[in-house]
């Protein structure tokens, strides 16, 4: 398909594993492994368009609230997805990026991702942004801390004025640009504590698709929609 505008940065909230699973008489543990091949589906169609930048909500925050034993799956299934698809996807030019906080990350995943970020940090095609332990509160937080540490650090004022540019040098997603289009899938129409700063100005699209379901079609489909807004980014025209 041809489109006027391809947006730059595409967050999306990857909704609707367990009730896949649940429809298909599977265990949610399925649906989460569906769900990180419908991630691929989307790299390469995303590819094919030029889109620079996708984050994935794979963990949020609130997530550690689900039994121990999913918890442990999904990031298994993290594990999983670095090491059988890690030489494929640097062959593809995709950069991997972690958004969140690191502390409550095992040894194991932290050092998956470490290296598959090292491993990856020359690629240009896409930054692919997987955001693990991660709550758009907390990085607002944290990055609102960090920065008047280094301010300590430089002893340069701590009540100086802070500029939306020096402020985003924190945050995690950083120096990925702001979400033009945010994409949530299973029909729940909720942002989720995604991506709160960086999603100022984005187009919202809903779909019913659950996520082990997406693919060419819905992607597609969200990037019509995208196409047909006309952005003002606050001003007139
Ligand atoms: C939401 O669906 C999904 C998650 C909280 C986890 C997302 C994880 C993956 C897509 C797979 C992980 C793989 C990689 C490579 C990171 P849900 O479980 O809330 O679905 P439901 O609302 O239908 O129960």
């Amino acid at each position: 398909m041809k489109f006027k505008t391809i947006p730059s940065h595409i967050a999306v909230i990857m909704d609707g594993n367990g009730r896949w699973a649940e429809a298909k008489g599977k265990k949610r543990t399925e649906g989460h492994r569906a769900g990180a091949d419908a991630i691929d589906r989307l790299l390469d169609v995303a590819l094919e368009y030029k889109i620079k930048n996708i984050s994935l909500y794979a963990f949020s925050t609130e997530n550690w609230k689900r039994p121990i034993t999913e918890i442990n799956a999904i990031f298994n299934l993290l594990i999983e997805f670095i090491d059988t698809r890690l030489d494929k996807i640097h062959a593809k030019g995709i950069r991997i990026h972690h958004s969140g906080n690191r502390s409550k990350l095992s040894k194991t995943v932290l050092q998956k991702i470490d290296s598959a970020m090292d491993v990856t940090k020359k690629n240009k095609k896409i930054t692919a942004n997987f955001c693990l332990n991660y709550g758009g509160q907390e990085e607002i937080l944290s990055a609102f801390t960090r920065l008047q540490n280094a301010r300590k650090t430089n002893q340069s004022p701590l009540d100086k004025t802070i500029s939306p540019k020096e402020f985003e040098k924190y945050l995690y997603t950083h120096p990925l640009p702001p979400v033009d289009l945010l994409i949530r899938t299973a029909g729940e129409q909720r942002v989720s504590n995604f991506l709160l700063w960086q999603i100022a100005y984005a187009e919202f699209f809903f779909t019913n698709t659950l996520w082990p379901d997406f693919g060419r079609e819905a992607l597609e489909e969200a990037l019509v929609f995208f196409d047909s807004r006309k952005r003002k980014f606050g001003g007139l025209t």
